[in-house]
């Protein structure tokens, strides 16, 4: 299988499992919330950190297939701070994979609620008592504590506090490593250690290993994102062009110029894919660290 249809596979199977995730008896009384929260989650998107995750636990040992609940609510997290930072108070911005951001469709209230729904959501799908016939209850406890430690204020949530805090300020490279690590790192990273740990095969040195790709690949993966806001083209990005400079953005071509950026974005690329080498079917995940650093989306 390709690189291209091993994640065309991923995605198609994380889609499956989020219509089923946000199906509700409740749609037709309250239709609204229902249709924002799949208009962001069903709508498009690379599927990045579900594929990580799926595929960390087919090469730890395990089926993808079951693994779909943690995947889906990773997704779900994932769109979740999309939206949220898509509302006028954060980044204001109208456009999100290629159509109009949810608050500009379903309004501001919805759009919290849809993004408050979305992140209840995946602890709902992940929780529930029939992921108990494929996993035990002490892996599902520990899959889910990565997800909920990683969307907090320790991981996302801090990350997204201190990017507002920076706009318009010129802070150290450390910081804004740091910066980046959060917002972004971190739940990327949550694939990883989701992923090892429902394949069954989470001890220190697997885990560390695949802590270190991702960490290096989330980096990567931001700067990547932050200079495709400086060179993309918005019919292949998706989202607005000059985003980040509107909003005076601590960033890392903001920081470093853009080219320095493109020789940080390979190192960093180079790292992942010396980390990934602990795992013996560790061509996907490497093909993976390389397509991410020449996407134009
Ligand atoms: C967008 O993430 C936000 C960042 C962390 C850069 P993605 O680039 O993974 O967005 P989608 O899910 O493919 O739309
Ligand atoms: C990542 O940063 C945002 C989240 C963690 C939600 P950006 O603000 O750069 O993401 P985009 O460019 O809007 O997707
Ligand atoms: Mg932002
Ligand atoms: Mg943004
Ligand atoms: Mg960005």
């Amino acid at each position: 299988m390709t690189l291209i249809e091993r994640l065309d596979a991923y995605a198609k199977m994380t889609e499956s499992a989020l219509e089923a995730a946000l199906a509700s008896p409740n749609e037709a009384t309250y239709p609204a919330i229902f249709k924002a929260a799949r208009y962001s989650a069903l709508g498009g998107g690379k599927r990045l950190r579900p594929s990580l995750l799926l595929e960390f636990c087919r090469v730890c040992g395990g089926t993808p297939e079951k693994a779909l609940p943690f995947a889906a609510a990773l997704e779900m997290v994932h769109t979740y701070s999309l939206i949220h930072d898509d509302l006028p108070c954060m980044d204001d911005d109208d456009l999100r994979r290629g159509k109009p951001t949810n608050h500009k469709v379903f309004g501001e209230a919805t759009a919290v609620l849809a993004g408050d729904a979305l992140f209840n959501r995946a602890f709902e799908t992940m929780l529930d008592p029939a992921v108990l016939q494929d996993f035990s209850a002490e892996t599902v406890l520990r899959a889910a504590g990565y997800l909920a430690r990683a969307a907090g204020m320790d991981g996302m949530i801090g990350g997204q506090a201190l990017d507002l805090d920076s706009e318009g300020r010129r802070i150290p490279q450390d910081m804004l490593m740091q910066l980046q690590r959060l917002k972004t790192g971190c739940l990327i990273k949550a694939g990883a250690q989701m992923g090892c740990t429902l394949g069954g095969r989470a001890d220190a040195e697997t885990l560390e290993a695949a802590e270190r790709y991702a960490d290096s690949l989330g980096l990567a993966f931001q700067i990547e994102d932050d200079l495709l806001d400086i060179e993309g083209d918005i019919t292949r990005f998706g989202k607005p062009i000059g985003s980040d400079a509107d909003k005076s953005k601590a960033t890392f071509p903001s920081l470093l110029g853009a080219e320095r950026c493109h020789a940080l974005v390979r190192e960093l690329t180079d790292d992942a894919i010396r980390a990934v080498q602990h795992f013996p079917d560790h061509a996907f995940l490497a093909d993976l660290a390389n397509f991410l650093v020449s996407r134009d989306y």
